[in-house]
């Protein structure tokens, strides 16, 4: 048997399709290697969001051809979003013999056959279809209980500074009976949470049904698991969505609703379809829906021409809102995007560096004010494991996403435990067992 070493890198959505990959080439008698040195194939499934995650993977495709050296017969591939994007860009490097883009996945087995170094192939073709609906995944997460599951592919948004569309082509959505049997399937193999996965899921629909169908069918369909989902759009999360959430006791309640600026011109040149207040007022709704469910986001500093002002107005936003935590970022020109082809990426490095701290300093301190309102509060928590700083403690996470950590000698992985909050940092509740 052949031996495959896969890294993964990018989204969630990436780790779902490393899971699919691995489903394919198992199927045509590829064994899976934990380490790059004993393996055939050294396979990089890769992202493009940003300058940077693309560098770093330069740079691993050098360490792989070190491992070349060693193993001359080694086939290197790409996958994933770096692949659709950069296309022969990879193949003319002459550091990899195949590229193989999101959709080419079920081809890999005669890709990988023919390709050796000095015979490399290629296979970028998109698709407006395939959503490897019909495809167990191979789970590669470490501890068994939580579980990634793709419910639709690509994205029709074009957001101005976004390179996934191109990288991933049209939306679509996954035929809804394979969603819930791989739910299903998750349940009986001791899973206890899955995450339902799409770049928009709230445009997801299949047939008669939408996204608060689905999640509803999958919540009642999976009684013992809990169910997460990511991301929502903040122009198309609907009060139906909110309310199956609010009806569903397995539902998580955390909602990640990237806001990406604050100002209502960046967000109509990022095109984003909502503005400042239509943003609020969705905040509005989930808090009115669901008093205790945690909002998380995503924000871009420094975007094309904004102002003083405006970084201000994402701050005001920001604190405003009171999220209970973010994911931030510099903007990070895409080539080939509508705002790389229209608009100059005009805000230098220091600026853009000097807003993406001020936007982190807040939230630091937004997301220990919302831990500190969580002392004293018990919460139910799915155990993850031992924590990482002590043998003696335990790690899960609460309904609201939130990492707890606590002393206990009796629970293990894959528990749901009853758990007190006695202390926080910034970015763990310090909790206690309660009475069981
Ligand atoms: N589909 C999701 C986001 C997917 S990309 C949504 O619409 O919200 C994840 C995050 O990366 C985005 O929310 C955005 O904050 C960030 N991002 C995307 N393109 C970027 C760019 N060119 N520069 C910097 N950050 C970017
Ligand atoms: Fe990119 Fe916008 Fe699609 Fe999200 S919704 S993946 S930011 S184009
Ligand atoms: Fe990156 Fe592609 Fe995901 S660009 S963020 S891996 S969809």
């Amino acid at each position: 048997m052949k031996k495959v070493y896969i890294e993964t890198y990018g989204c969630q959505m990436n780790v779902a399709d490393t899971e699919v990959v691995f489903s394919i080439l198992g199927k045509a008698g590829y064994e899976r290697s934990a380490s790059m040195d004993e393996a055939d194939v050294i396979l990089a499934n890769t992202c493009s969001i940003r300058d940077n995650a693309e560098q770093r993977i330069w740079g691993r495709i050098d360490q792989f051809n070190l491992q070349r050296r060693r193993n001359p017969d080694v086939v290197i591939g790409i996958l994933g979003c770096m692949a659709e994007r950069l296309k022969d860009k990879l193949l003319e490097s002459g550091k990899v013999d195949l590229v193989a883009g999101p959709d080419a996945y079920r081809g890999l087995p005669q890709l990988l056959a023919a390709a050796a170094p000095g015979h490399p192939q290629i296979d970028v073709l998109l698709s407006r279809e395939e959503t490897y609906g019909d495809i167990s995944p191979v789970r590669i997460d470490k501890n068994g209980v939580s579980a990634f599951i793709s419910i639709m592919r690509g994205c029709n948004n074009v957001c101005s500074y976004c390179v996934v569309p191109y990288t991933r082509g049209a939306e679509r959505s996954r035929d809804c009976g394979t969603i819930i049997r791989e739910a299903c399937n998750c349940q009986s193999k001791g899973y206890r949470e899955v995450t339902l996965l799409g770049q928009n899921v709230d445009s997801y629909h299949f047939g008669e049904f939408d996204f608060a169908d689905l999640l509803s069918m999958v919540a009642e369909a999976c009684p013992q698991m809990r169910i997460r989902f990511s991301t929502s759009n903040p122009q198309d999360i609907s009060d139906k969505v909110l309310e199956t959430m609010a009806a569903h006791p397995n539902i998580c309640h955390h909602i990640h609703l990237p806001v990406q600026s604050g100002s209502d011109r960046i967000l109509e040149k990022m095109r984003r379809r909502y503005t400042r207040e239509g943003y609020l007022e969705r905040v509005a709704a989930i808090r009115r829906i669901m008093p205790d469910c945690a909002i998380s986001t995503d924000v871009i500093a420094g975007f094309c021409s904004e102002t003083e002002e405006e970084h201000r107005e994402t701050l005001s936003l920001f604190e405003q809102v009171g999220f209970d935590s973010a994911f931030m970022f510099y903007y990070s020109e895409r080539p080939g995007t509508l705002a790389a082809r229209k608009y100059p990426d005009d805000v230098d490095i220091e600026t853009k560096t000097r807003r993406l701290e001020e936007i982190i300093a807040l939230q630091n301190r937004l997301s220990l004010e919302s831990n500190r309102r969580d002392i004293g509060k018990c919460f139910e928590v799915l155990v993850e494991g031992k924590s990482k700083k002590s043998e003696e403690e335990l790690c899960g996470r609460n309904s609201q996403n939130k990492m707890c950590v606590w002393p206990d000698k009796i629970h293990k992985t894959g528990d749901f435990v009853k758990v007190k909050v006695e202390d926080c940092t910034q970015g763990t509740l310090l909790c206690s067992l309660c009475e069981q």
